[in-house]
């Protein structure tokens, strides 16, 4: 044994850039890598919530920044990595987290939704990969990459088309980045929650009555065998884990965090 479980968990003096970090998951996320002692950029197309998160942040004593950047758009990408190493000087971790979930079936789905819901899931997790990746590279050292699936990515849930197309496309997309920079020394990992309370998760239920709203709490709540919704801190965790160095024989895999669901 060389380290101590402390020092594997120990992110001090490493960067990291999580998308969508503004709320949400990505914000457990953030807090835990945070805690770790990282210095974490709080990505998001939403500078005002992102900057909200790093005050926050910065009260509980925590290094962070924040800076706005839509994922779908490959120059963001860069300049969002440029950003962080004029910032903190370098980069070890990013969390591809920013993620849309458009509530459509096939027959009134439209080309926007199909274009954008693959262009912020899919299109903005192999960019920003890229950024990142170059930079890791060009600084010489290892890294660790962690994508933000779903249960969706192995079983539709329903009236969610491009966005489980998406999420299989993250599945995959996962495991070919983790070929393709294992020799870089670079872990390509992904979690698949399964329903975590969320600003987003919650959004989909507005326009909804109260009766409504504990009806179908109640109805989706029976398909998790643990019986409870997942919070982003369960999420958080997972992350800390595949961003730390206790993960480090690990790559290619997919991390399902979702109280049973799948196997429910
Ligand atoms: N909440 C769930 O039940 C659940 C389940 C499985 C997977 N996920 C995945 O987790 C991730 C986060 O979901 P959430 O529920 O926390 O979402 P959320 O809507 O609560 O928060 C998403 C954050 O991403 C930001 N964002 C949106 N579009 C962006 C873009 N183009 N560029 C940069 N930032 C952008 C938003 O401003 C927001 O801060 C997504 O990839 C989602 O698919 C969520």
């Amino acid at each position: 044994m060389t380290k101590t479980i402390q020092e594997l968990f120990d992110l001090s003096g490493q960067t990291a850039i999580v998308t969508g970090a503004a709320m949400g998951i990505g914000k457990g996320i953030a807090l835990r890598l945070a805690e770790a002692g990282a210095n974490v950029v709080v990505s998001d197309i939403n500078l005002e919530s992102a900057q909200k998160t790093v005050k926050e942040m910065t009260t509980m004593g925590y290094k962070a920044k924040a800076i706005q950047s839509d994922v779908s758009k490959v120059a963001d990408a860069t300049r969002a990595v440029q950003e962080t190493l004029d910032t903190f000087g370098d980069l070890h971790i990013l969390v591809n987290n920013a993620g849309i979930y458009p509530f459509t079936t096939i027959t009134e789905i439209s080309e926007a939704i199909w274009d954008k819901t693959l262009s912020i899931n899919l299109k903005g997790m192999a960019f920003f990969t890229q950024a990142a990746a170059r930079a890791m590279i060009a600084k010489g050292h290892r890294g660790k990459i962690v994508n933000i699936a779903s249960v969706d990515g192995f079983h539709p849930t329903g009236n969610l088309i491009s966005y489980d197309a998406s999420k299989g496309g993250v599945v995959m997309l996962t495991k070919a980045l983790a070929k393709d920079l294992a020799s870089k020394g670079i872990n390509v990992n992904a979690i698949a929650p399964g329903a975590v309370q969320t600003p987003g998760a919650s959004s989909g239920l507005s326009g909804m009555s109260e009766e409504q709203i504990a009806e179908v709490t109640k109805a989706f709540l029976a398909t998790i065998p643990m019986g409870r919704q997942g919070t982003p801190d369960d999420i958080g965790r997972v992350a800390l884990f595949l961003a730390s160095e206790a993960s480090d024989y690990i790559t290619g895999t997919v991390i399902v965090a979702d109280g049973g669901y799948l196997v429910g």
